[in-house]
């Protein structure tokens, strides 16, 4: 008997046994047409070689779904990149450096004060304009020791939502301090909603910081805005051109349209007054549903994870002070 090829894909001639058994299959039918799958395969697949099957992470033994874990809400960040705490642990630092780091005077002065004779380091009068001191040099200004100088951290976070900015909480909730870490005493320059997300600094350098938001530099501020309805042209211009709030006016600032929506605004202010992106909204009748600040003072969180933090590297920190006309 004619024995029908095994992976012929023509059904047209004769019934099988099966066939004649299969009440579903009437002669006239239209023949099935057999699908790739259907045909023997060639042993392609792990399994049909008899070897061990690729090992599914999501998956245990047992062939019980697993998920791989999610990556942690919050990232730690790359670790400091040097341990030192005092500014001299690295190697000599120039004497006027480290006075006015110190906190005791202006650079200027403190080159003054050098030249008068008034600064000693390990009780030797040094007058010597661009003398280095060394770790373990004991420095005074006229008679007293000035306060250690500890190396400077500017480190960059992710904020993910619900967490507080401040140092401490009286309801023992998660500040952004119990997230980044630091081998010296940081602060957060300036303040975001405990809902807000995305760039935030945080630094130990007092100075920088006041600047950074003091509003005479105009450092700017991108955020991006989700409201609940869509801006009004005439809405936009307006906020562009600034609004009366309670504090006063708001300064001139860029307002853009995502394209595909107009409830998706990016929005970038030179200063930073409390609230305020929610204010000048709330002022023209609309609520903000998401904030997350894309970039502070040119320092972007794009390519950073919610949650992650990094210590700016010496390009950044260089380009920080120049905003704000501190030299490096
Ligand atoms: N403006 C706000 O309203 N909230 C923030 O967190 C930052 C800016």
């Amino acid at each position: 008997m004619f024995k029908k090829p095994n992976n012929s894909r023509d059904t047209s001639w004769g019934k099988s046994k099966s066939d004649s058994q299969n009440p579903k299959k009437e002669f006239g039918a239209k023949p099935r047409i057999k699908k790739e799958f259907d045909k023997k395969q060639e042993p392609n697949s792990y399994s049909e070689r008899g070897m061990q099957s690729r090992p599914n992470p999501n998956f245990t033994h047992n062939n019980s779904f697993k998920p791989k874990p999610k990556p942690k809400f919050i990232r730690e960040g790359k670790p400091p990149d040097r341990k030192e705490t005092n500014i001299l642990d690295n190697g000599p630092v120039r004497l006027n450096k480290v006075i006015a780091e110190s906190g005791v005077t202006s650079r200027r002065k403190a080159d003054e004060l050098i030249t008068a004779g008034s600064v000693k380091v390990n009780g030797t009068i040094v007058n010597q304009l661009g003398y280095k001191v060394n770790p373990g040099d004991k420095i005074t200004v006229n008679g007293n020791p000035i306060p250690e100088v500890l190396r400077k951290v500017y480190i960059l976070f992710n904020k993910p939502k619900d967490l507080i900015i401040s140092t401490k909480d009286e309801k023992d909730r998660t500040t952004v301090m119990d997230v980044v870490k630091s081998s010296v005493r940081i602060f957060p320059v300036g303040r975001l909603d405990r809902n807000t997300t995305g760039a935030l600094l945080l630094t130990n350098d007092g100075e920088i910081a006041h600047r950074l938001l003091h509003p005479s530099y105009q450092i700017e501020r991108t955020y991006s805005v989700l409201l609940d309805k869509e801006l009004l042209p005439k809405d936009a211009e307006q906020i562009s051109k600034g609004v009366e709030l309670e504090d006063g006016m708001t300064s001139p600032c860029n307002v853009f349209f995502d394209p595909r929506s107009r409830k998706k605004i990016i929005l970038t202010l030179k200063e930073g007054r409390n609230h305020e992106v929610k204010r000048i909204f709330m002022y023209l009748g609309y609520n903000v549903k998401q904030l997350d600040r894309k970039v502070f003072a040119d320092l972007s969180v794009q390519r950073m994870e919610r949650g992650e933090y990094r210590h700016l590297n010496r390009a950044e920190i260089i380009h920080l002070k120049k905003l704000v006309n501190l030299e490096y």
